[in-house]
C-alpha cells in the first residue's frame, strides 16, 4: 500500500482509524531537526523521540543515563521539523517509576516544552496507578511491552521476551490493562511473532511492533540502525534500508583527500 496522505495531520485517531481500515502504520525514531524533517516528508506517520537517543546521539551503553532534560531538546528539535507526523516522546527511565505525582510533572513538562503529541512510557502493571494519572491530565500515552530497555538490569540480556507462557500471559494481561486504562496504542519490542499478531488481534488499539513480526498494526525501527549509520548493530528484526555508515566514511575520506592535495577548494568554488 501506498504512503497514506489523506490525513493532513496525523493524530492519535488517525492511527485507530488505520487499524480499523486494516492500514498498516510507519513509525520510526528521529532526535533532532533536520533528519525529522526529512522523515516527515517522506510520509511517515508517526515519529518517535526515543530514549535510545542515549545510545545513538550519546553513545552510552544503555537507554537509562538520558536525562528529562536531554529528551525534552530532543524532542523540540525533533517537532519544529514536523509539519504531519504525531510526535511521541519517551518518558526516560527515572522519570516516572517513583510516583504517580512525579509521572505526571515529567509527563507535562515534556507536553509543554517541547510541543509534542504523545508520551510513551514502559512497563504494565506496575505503571498503570501513573498512566491512569496522565491520561486523566489529556496526554496520549503509548504503552510499551515486551523487550523493555529501562529494565535492561532486571532482564540481563537483550533477549527475545515473553517465550514462556508467564511471561506471555503477563504481557497479554498487561496489554489489555494498558487499553481499558485508556492508551492510545502500544509497542511490543522483541517478542514471539505469535504472540504479538494473538495481542494484536485482542486489542481495539494499535499495536506496533519491533522483532514482533507481521501480524501487528504498525512497525517501528530506530532511524540510524534502518539507515545503517550504526553498523555494529544487527539484530534479526532489522532491514537496512542504507549502509549510510561506509558512505559517510566515504565522503569524508574524499573531502581530506580533496583538503590535503589542495584539490578544495577550487577557483569555482572560491570568491
Ligand atoms: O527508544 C526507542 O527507540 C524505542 C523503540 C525501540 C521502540 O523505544
Amino acid at each position: 500500500m501506498s504512503v497514506h496522505k489523506e490525513f493532513k495531520k496525523i493524530t492519535t485517531h488517525s492511527l485507530m482509524e488505520m487499524k480499523q481500515r486494516g492500514e498498516k502504520i510507519s513509525m520510526l525514531t528521529s532526535y533532532d531537526y533536520s533528519l525529522a524533517k526529512i522523515v516527515d516528508a517522506a510520509g511517515i506517520d508517526a515519529i518517535l523521540v526515543g530514549d535510545s537517543a542515549s545510545n545513538v546521539m550519546a553513545g552510552h551503553e544503555t537507554t537509562l543515563p538520558i536525562t528529562l532534560d536531554q529528551m525534552i531538546y530532543h524532542a523540540s528539535s525533533v517537532v519544529r521539523g514536523v509539519d504531519r507526523a504525531l510526535v511521541v516522546v519517551d518518558l526516560p527511565f527515572g522519570s516516572y517509576q517513583g510516583n504517580s505525582k512525579e509521572a505526571l510533572n515529567s509527563a507535562i513538562r515534556i507536553m509543554k516544552e517541547s510541543g509534542a503529541h504523545a508520551i510513551k512510557m514502559e512497563g504494565g502493571e506496575e505503571i498503570l496507578e501513573s498512566v491512569k494519572r496522565i491520561l486523566t491530565a489529556g496526554v496520549p500515552v503509548m504503552g510499551h511491552l515486551g523487550l523493555t530497555p529501562q529494565s535492561i538490569y532486571k532482564f540481563g540480556t537483550y533477549t527475545v521476551r515473553a517465550t514462556e507462557d508467564e511471561e506471555a500471559d503477563k504481557l497479554i494481561s498487561d496489554s489489555k490493562k494498558l487499553e481499558e486504562a485508556g492508551c492510545f496504542a502500544i509497542v511490543l519490542e522483541k517478542i514471539p511473532a505469535h504472540l504479538a499478531t494473538k495481542v494484536a488481534a485482542n486489542l481495539q488499539i494499535p499495536v506496533i511492533g519491533i522483532g514482533a513480526g507481521n501480524g501487528v498494526d504498525g512497525q517501528v525501527l530506530v532511524l540510524h540502525d534502518m539507515l545503517g549509520i550504526n553498523n555494529q548493530f544487527n539484530p534479526r528484526f532489522l532491514r537496512r534500508y542504507l549502509n549510510l555508515y561506509e558512505d559517510i566514511k566515504g565522503a569524508v575520506e574524499n573531502y581530506i583527500s580533496d583538503v590535503k592535495n589542495t584539490d578544495f577548494p577550487s577557483d569555482k568554488e572560491s570568491y
